[in-house]
């Protein structure tokens, strides 16, 4: 199966719901990628696989390190590596020299950022450089401080307004795709007739251009997840149990058993 291209994803706008989920690691990668369009290498796994209190302390390294198994991992989907907090803010130039070494060190296709109308500059620059740019607006949690926690975005005319202008600034600017997370649905339905390239939501509206979630969080593995999350599958219920019978077959020496153990060929 030929790798999916960015030209193709940009193709979907309005056409068949891009399909998108989570992935850090390389057996992740390989059991996601037959189903899915896009892969997301995600700083969410500063919480999710780091144990971290937010998105913010994740670095470049650790988004190389996971981008590069992801792409190891994969054949078909499209990979897309998060930007982390502190990496590209300062000025396109910075945002080059982290984006670049990201493409050169995983293989990636693309980047993510989060950011509205402020980085829409570097959008632009980093765009023209070669460098594929999936925008991020809405609830953008390396922003959780400012913010002020979590909650849905755009429940007021002023930010409803804000946030549709954030879009409009990262399309324009030529991402070629864009996450919308956690606003109201009016707000995504109204983003995503408003700009050109495909929207995928998170969050958002049955109305985007595809879907995206935290693959940890719709298995059912991660502890805490947001109402938006639906779940799919009872992972850490399943774990939880195999654990537990081999747990109790090592203490009553049920294991391991004749299947297990090496003995001189008759
Ligand atoms: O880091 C992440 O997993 C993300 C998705 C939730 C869009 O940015
Ligand atoms: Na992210």
């Amino acid at each position: 199966m030929k790798r999916l291209t960015i030209p193709a994803i940009q193709g979907r706008k309005g056409g068949e719901p891009i399909v998108m989920l989570t992935a850090y690691t390389a057996r992740m990668a390989q059991l996601l990628d037959p189903h899915c369009d896009m892969l997301l290498v995600g700083d969410s796994l500063g919480q999710v696989i780091y144990g971290l209190p937010s998105t913010l302390p994740v670095t470049l390294d650790m988004m190389c390190a996971h981008g590069a198994a992801v792409v190891r991992g994969s054949y078909h989907s499209v990979v897309i590596i998060d930007m982390p907090f502190g990496s590209y803010e300062a000025s396109p130039e910075q945002a080059f020299a982290s984006a670049s070494r990201i493409m050169a060190e995983t293989g990636a296709a693309g980047v993510k950022l989060e950011g509205g109308e402020a980085m829409a500059p570097t959008v632009a620059f980093l765009s023209a450089r070669g460098i594929p740019v999936c925008g991020h607006v809405g609830l953008t949690p390396q922003a959780v401080n400012a913010l002020g926690g979590y909650g849905a975005r755009g429940r007021s005319n002023a930010e409803h307004a804000k946030i549709l202008s954030d879009a409009r600034a990262i399309d324009a600017a030529g991402a070629f795709a864009m996450v919308v997370e956690g606003v109201m649905e009016s707000l995504a339905n109204a983003i995503v007739a408003e700009v050109g390239c495909p929207v995928i939501g998170i969050g958002a509206s049955a109305e985007c251009d595809g879907q995206v979630l935290v693959t940890e969080d719709m298995l059912g593995l991660f502890e805490r997840t947001p109402r938006f999350v639906k779940t799919y599958g009872d992972m850490a219920g399943r774990i939880s149990a195999a654990v537990a019978d081999y747990a109790g077959e090592v203490r009553s020496r049920a294991f391991p058993g004749d299947a297990q153990v090496y003995r001189p060929k008759a």
